[in-house]
C-alpha cells in the first residue's frame, strides 16, 4: 500500500506517521509514505498558492493550478503511464463520514492519493476534476485535512496485510462486529483496592468469552445504542440461546429447591 499525501506541511504528515505500529510497517516497507508539498508546484513567482474568493466572504482559497500540478506529478509517477487513476481522498466535512468498513475498502488499493485543504476550502474547479471521494472524519471542523489524513492512514494501514501481528489482528476488536470492546485488565490482580474480576482469573475460557461478551453488549448498549441495535438485530440466534439457558437454570434451581424442601419434611 502506497500513501501519497498532497499538503501544505509535509513535515506534519512524516512526523506524525513515523513512529509505533505504522513507523514499523514502514520500516518494512509494507506501507509507503509520500508528502508531497503543494507550494513546490505552484507557478507564482512568490510561491503564492491561495487568493481571494469569487463573490467575496471570510479567506482564502487554494488555487486550482498548484493542486492540479502536485496530483499530475503523483498521479504520473504512480501509473508511468499506464493502470487505473488512483483514488484521491479530499478530507472535507462536507464529506461521508469515515467508518471501519470504508478502512477495509481503501486498504485493498495499492496506491491512495490524499487531498488536504486549508484556508477556506479548495477551488472548486479542481475538486471537480481529480477528487474520486469526498471523505469527513467527524461532525466538527479542524484547521485543515492533515489531521482527518493522518486518521484515516492509521485505520487503513492496520486493515494491511502483515502491519499488524497476530496479537494485534483487528479481527476481535470494536466495530469489526459492530461490538465495543470489552475492559481489558493486567497485573497486579488489586490496584488501588480494585480487583480483576473473578472469572478472568479462573481459567475456564468459555466462562471468559462469554462475560467478555456480555460486557462487550452492556458497553455497547449503554455507549452506542445505534450499534447495540444492529448486532441484536444479526444475532437474534444469541438471544434464543440465552433466554433457553435460562429457563433449563431456573428449571434446575426449582427442583433443587423443591428437593430440599422434601427432605426437611421428612426430618
Ligand atoms: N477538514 C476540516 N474538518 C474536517 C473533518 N471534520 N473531516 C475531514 N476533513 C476536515
Amino acid at each position: 500500500m502506497n500513501f501519497h499525501v498532497l499538503t501544505l506541511f509535509p513535515e506534519m504528515i512524516l512526523q506524525g506517521l513515523d513512529t509505533s505500529i505504522i513507523g514499523r510497517a514502514m520500516a518494512k516497507n509494507i506501507i509507503t509514505l509520500e508528502a508531497v508539498n503543494i507550494r513546490d508546484y505552484t507557478t507564482n513567482k512568490h510561491k503564492k498558492v491561495d487568493d481571494y474568493p469569487y463573490g467575496g466572504g471570510a479567506g482564502m482559497l487554494m488555487q486550482a493550478q498548484p493542486v492540479y500540478d502536485a496530483w499530475k506529478a503523483v498521479v504520473e509517477k504512480i501509473n508511468a503511464g499506464k493502470g487505473k487513476k488512483p483514488r484521491v481522498i479530499y478530507l472535507t466535512p462536507q464529506g461521508k463520514t469515515f467508518r471501519q468498513s470504508m478502512a477495509r475498502e481503501f486498504a485493498e488499493e495499492e496506491n491512495l492519493i490524499f487531498l488536504c485543504g486549508h484556508y477556506e476550502g479548495i477551488d472548486e474547479r479542481v475538486l471537480e476534476e481529480i477528487v474520486t471521494d469526498y471523505v469527513s472524519i467527524g461532525d466538527y471542523v479542524l484547521t485543515g485535512g492533515e489531521l482527518p489524513t493522518m486518521v484515516m492512514i492509521d485505520a487503513i494501514s492496520r486493515m494491511v496485510p502483515g502491519v499488524l501481528s497476530n496479537k494485534e489482528s483487528g479481527e476481535s476488536e470494536s466495530f469489526s462486529n459492530y461490538l465495543l470492546e470489552y475492559p481489558q485488565y493486567s497485573r497486579p490482580e488489586i490496584w488501588h483496592e480494585k480487583r480483576v474480576p473473578e472469572v478472568l482469573l479462573s481459567g475456564d475460557h468459555k466462562k471468559v468469552e462469554e462475560w467478555r461478551l456480555e460486557q462487550s453488549l452492556e458497553r455497547t448498549r449503554k455507549a452506542r445504542s445505534d450499534l447495540y441495535e444492529k448486532w441484536v438485530e444479526e444475532n437474534q440466534d444469541y438471544f434464543i440461546k440465552k433466554a433457553k439457558k435460562e429457563a433449563r437454570q431456573r428449571k434446575k434451581e426449582q427442583k433443587k429447591k423443591a428437593a430440599s424442601e422434601k427432605n426437611t419434611c421428612i426430618l
